[in-house]
């Protein structure tokens, strides 16, 4: 019995390879014509406390959705995924999931990627002290347009975990580019898989109040990323100018963030400006939800194989374990 000690942890910044890059794709974004920010800049020390709090919303359903269907799945999912994978764990955040699974799949290492590493070391030290045997990484990084693992990372047998239907903040093209992506990093000597969770299409005005809530812990989410924003480029957003909108696209299939200047006003930044008049929008979250057979034919598109589903009572929910 070995005992660990402690997870090792990996850093790969944003702006590593090329300084400034994330500060200019922000500007350019805000300079567009339907100015938009990334979704990742929701994400930080304070944005990533705000989505657990999200998470706890009676009106926000994914999370607690998709936990019940964990439980109630955790041994047939282990018997897609056979014995002692590596799990690696995209967005891992709090980490609860992953460690709600831990029992059924007995990981040979676990592997936690998050963009705030921060948060992920917090997290990880209190898992490794409850689980002083089991081998752990943890890697900062921003895997949105990407996914690079370290060497140190089990090629054995990898068994990817991307719940939370984090998939839906790309284009189901973009998700597709993604979901190959994983499937030729988990081809090992024993296989390999994904196990993956899909928000599904459902009364609109369902959708609505997840991504409204009556507290406003999701405006506060979405205006927070005006602070992440100014922390990248210096720029003066104040958050007080601008209001949370949330809204169904249907043609799209998707819930998408706003926020809407309360009055004209304008941006400034070291190098730019931006005048936004009243009720004009910055677009900072897509949320895609899938009727389930799509969701298969794009694993399955992806190069997955043996694709099985399991959904909550409801339909809100789908948990899809996918092999190689
Ligand atoms: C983390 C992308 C799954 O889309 O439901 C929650 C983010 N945005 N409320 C989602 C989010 C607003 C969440 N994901």
């Amino acid at each position: 019995m070995t005992l660990q000690s402690g997870p090792t942890f990996f850093s790969f910044p944003a702006d590593a390879l090329a300084p400034g890059a994330e500060a200019a794709a922000i500007v350019a974004g805000l300079m567009a014509d339907a100015p938009w920010v990334s979704f990742k800049h929701l994400y930080g020390a304070l944005g990533s406390r705000l989505f657990d709090a999200i998470t706890e919303l009676p009106e926000y359903y994914p999370t607690r959705t998709e936990k019940a269907l964990l439980l109630a799945c955790r041994d047939s999912v282990a018997r897609a995924a056979g014995p002692a994978p590596a799990l690696i764990d995209l967005g891992a955040g709090n980490c609860e999931k992953a460690r709600s699974l831990f029992a059924a799949l007995r990981p040979s290492q676990y592997v936690a990627v998050d963009i705030s590493v921060d948060y992920l070391r917090q997290s990880m030290s209190q898992l490794q002290r409850e689980f002083p045997q089991m081998e752990m990484l943890g890697i900062g990084a921003d895997f949105s347009s990407g996914l690079r693992l370290p060497d140190a990372v089990s090629r054995d047998k990898r068994l990817f975990f991307y719940p939370g239907s984090s998939i839906g903040n790309f284009t189901p093209e973009q998700a597709l580019a993604f979901l190959a992506g994983i499937r030729a990093q988990c081809a090992g000597p024993h296989g390999g898989g994904l196990l993956i969770g899909v928000d599904l299409l459902k009364s609109e005005t369902l959708l609505q109040t997840a991504y409204d809530d009556a507290l406003g812990v999701t405006a506060a989410f979405n205006l927070n990323l005006l602070n992440n924003v100014n922390a990248l480029i210096g720029s003066d957003f104040a958050v007080r100018d601008w209001r949370h909108r949330a809204q169904f696209n249907t043609a799209a299939s998707r819930i998408e963030m706003h926020l809407e200047a309360r009055h004209d006003l304008s941006v400034r930044w070291p190098g730019g400006t931006r005048a936004f008049r009243q009720g004009q929008r910055i677009h900072t979250e897509n949320s895609y939800k899938y009727a389930l057979t799509d969701f298969k034919t794009l694993l399955a598109r992806a190069g997955f194989d043996r694709i099985q589903a399991w959904t909550d009572a409801n339909d809100w929910f789908a948990l899809c374990h996918a092999a190689i």
